[in-house]
């Protein structure tokens, strides 16, 4: 027997429930969602009690190229029989070459990765960065973007996620999404970057006026501040385009601090990465 469907259904909520969070389960039973991913397959999903769904959910951008896509399982078959989790110490020919592929698809001079295991690691990483570089404190951040739980990035997101674990990192600075007279209002000679959920999915996914990243890339560089775009979501093509390519040509002018592209990448380069170091 393989790992799904070892157990009934019930037996799993009731585990997850004692084990995991009842909370979940309390949530999901009363809005009458308490399904369990079984098998998966392309866009399909089968709950353990049998049921067959389309996945138009996508984990938030995880599975972009559908469950357990079979060239992604047959490299990853291959590659464990290779190598194993490696020394992340040591230099990698894997997240060496990864990393020239993901760069290669990168406009302008950026030229680096840093690979990270979730979203909000990434954002406070390039927060780390725009400070550590631009010697700068002040972050500006977008009402309405969703950036991560860590901490740089729940002082950069709602008051309904930071205010809980108040006191947090201070130095932030939020304006509304997509209105520049703001922006510019807010920006001042201690400002390390700006930082923009690209087309804030929790905000309803709005896209800003035509010229504004390009308006705010400009801006930035006139300031000296860094320009941080958050990609999670609309990295990997979920656009349509390779994350940066999605926005207006004009836009793309180098960002300093670019990239956060993690869901998408989860299903195979994270993967890679992690397992294959
Ligand atoms: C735009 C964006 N940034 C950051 C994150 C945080 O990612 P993670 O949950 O992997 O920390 C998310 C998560 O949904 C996201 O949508």
């Amino acid at each position: 027997m393989g790992s799904v469907g070892r157990r009934r259904k019930d037996e799993v909520i009731k585990l997850f429930g004692e084990r995991v969070s009842p909370a979940k389960v309390r949530f999901f039973t009363a809005v009458g969602l308490d399904f369990v991913p079984g098998r998966r397959e392309g866009v399909w999903y089968w709950d353990l009690d049998g049921r067959k769904l389309m996945d138009c959910h996508c984990n938030g951008g995880v599975f972009n190229l559908g469950h357990r896509h079979p060239e992604i399982v047959r490299r990853l078959r291959e590659a464990v029989e290779e190598v194993d989790i490696g020394n992340h110490h040591l230099i990698s020919e894997h997240r060496a070459v990864l990393a020239e592929k993901l760069t290669d698809t990168m406009p302008g001079d950026i030229n680096r990765v840093v690979f990270g295991v979730g979203g909000g690691e990434a954002v406070d990483f390039a927060i780390k960065l725009a400070r550590g570089h631009t010697k700068r404190k002040k972050i500006v951040y977008a009402k309405g973007g969703y950036h991560g739980h860590t901490g740089f990035t729940l002082a950069a997101g709602d008051e309904k996620y930071r205010k809980p674990f108040e006191p947090l990192a201070p130095g932030f600075v939020e304006v509304p999404f997509g209105n520049f007279d703001s922006l510019e209002k807010a920006v001042d000679k201690d400002t390390a970057a700006v930082l923009f959920e690209t087309i804030p999915a929790t905000l309803g996914m709005p896209l800003p006026p035509p010229e504004f990243y390009k308006m705010v890339r400009e801006f930035c560089d006139e300031r000296g501040a860094l320009m941080i775009m958050d990609e999670v979501q609309t990295g990997l093509g979920r656009t349509g385009k390779m994350g940066y390519r999605a926005l207006p040509r004009h836009s793309r002018c180098n960002c300093h601090v670019e990239g956060t592209f993690r869901r998408s990448l989860s299903n195979f380069c994270n993967m890679l990465q992690r397992g294959l170091g």
